[in-house]
């Protein structure tokens, strides 16, 4: 990793068991960026309290999504694979930052909204803050990019207005970042739904495909997916069922929807929805394989959890450092 390159930051949620979502508008790009930048991949526990956890699966799921992470091909010795609660300054920096993040922007966050009804008994002051732990995350690496799906687009604004309201005061302190939001696969659409997205906190498991799902399983849910009674395989707003298919196709096989359509117009569903869930398969099945094999491998694991959480320590302490100073705290006695 050379000092020229720019730097990516982005994390993930180990909040359930992550779904084709998640790895089409996230870490399949991101696996394809760590040749020419220099990345930082977070595992993000701490924003996952913000809706009650079991501690125990909490985690069993981190772990999972860390080997999900390199199974998927992102190699620890380019990337900075790490979890977030070992890295403390992301806590110290959200702090200040609540202190430059305005009520108001925080009440228009569809996500708060959302997540207020969808867990109204337990709506905590860090469900609301959430956005401002996570413009910390990213501006504490002076990231350059960070590759999203669709649905983060409004928290990165958020986090670019912060920084720039904190530069405004301070001077150049924060990089700006910008978003990086995938062509296609950047939102990936519940099956049984399509109009709302795939989520790992569904309830309804027939919503999702989980990045481990048996092979049978894939093919079951897609084959179940919700499609609508004209038969005609077109890429259409009034086909969400067919368009989110066609979206999902195109995105693992890399073909254009233009070609997809031409392929199955006539082929009728039941052959387009199978061809879908084979290319699915194809494409999950090496990376589950690959999870079987780092199972095995805990020194391994123990080695990247270690250097990922000293490798970004070090850097996140240089912003925090000069955020402390411009604020006024008093200088360290060493
Ligand atoms: P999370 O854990 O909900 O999702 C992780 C990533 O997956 C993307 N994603 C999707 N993309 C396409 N279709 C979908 N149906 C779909 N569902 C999820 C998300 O856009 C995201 O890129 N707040 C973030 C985690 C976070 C973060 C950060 C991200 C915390 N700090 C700093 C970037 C930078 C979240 O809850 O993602």
């Amino acid at each position: 990793m050379t000092e020229e390159k720019k730097i990516i930051f982005s994390g993930m949620q180990p909040s359930g068991l992550i779904t084709l979502g998640n790895y089409l508008g996230a870490l399949n790009n991101w696996t394809k960026l760590q040749n020419d930048y220099h990345c930082l991949y977070c595992i993000v526990d701490m924003h996952a309290i913000t809706v009650r956890q079991d501690p125990i699966k909490l985690r069993k799921q981190a772990k999972e999504l860390l080997l999900q992470y390199l199974a998927v091909g992102l190699d620890p010795e380019k990337n900075i694979i790490y979890y977030q609660s070992h890295v403390p300054q992301h806590a110290e920096l959200a702090w200040i930052l609540n202190c430059y993040t305005y009520m108001g922007e925080l009440n228009r966050m569809t996500q708060f909204k959302e997540k207020s009804l969808s867990h109204a008994d337990n709506i905590n002051a860090g469900l609301f803050t959430y956005p401002v732990l996570m413009a910390a995350d990213i501006l504490l690496y002076q990231t350059d990019l960070v590759p999203v799906g669709e649905d983060q687009r409004q928290h990165l604004e958020l986090a670019r207005d912060i920084a720039n309201r904190f530069n405004g005061v301070y001077g150049e302190v924060f990089k700006i970042p910008e978003g990086y939001i995938g062509k296609v696969g950047a939102r990936v659409m519940a099956l049984q739904e399509p109009t709302k997205k795939m989520s790992k906190s569904d309830e309804n498991k027939n919503n999702t495909i989980a990045l481990l799902d048996e092979p049978n399983v894939i093919m079951n849910k897609i084959k179940r997916a919700m499609t609508d009674s004209d038969n005609e395989v077109r890429y259409s707003d009034e086909k969400p069922g067919i368009k989110n298919l066609l979206n999902i196709y195109c995105a693992v096989t890399g073909v254009s929807i233009e070609s997809a359509e031409k392929e199955f117009t006539h082929a009728g569903y039941g052959v387009f929805k199978k061809a879908v869930g084979e290319a699915v398969v194809a494409k999950l099945q090496p990376i589950q394989q690959k999870v079987k094999e780092l199972e095995k491998n805990q020194d391994y694991i123990d080695t990247v959890i270690k250097e990922g959480a000293e490798k970004a320590g070090k850097m996140a302490y240089k912003t925090l450092q000069k955020v402390q100073k411009k604020v006024g705290f008093p200088t360290r006695v060493r």
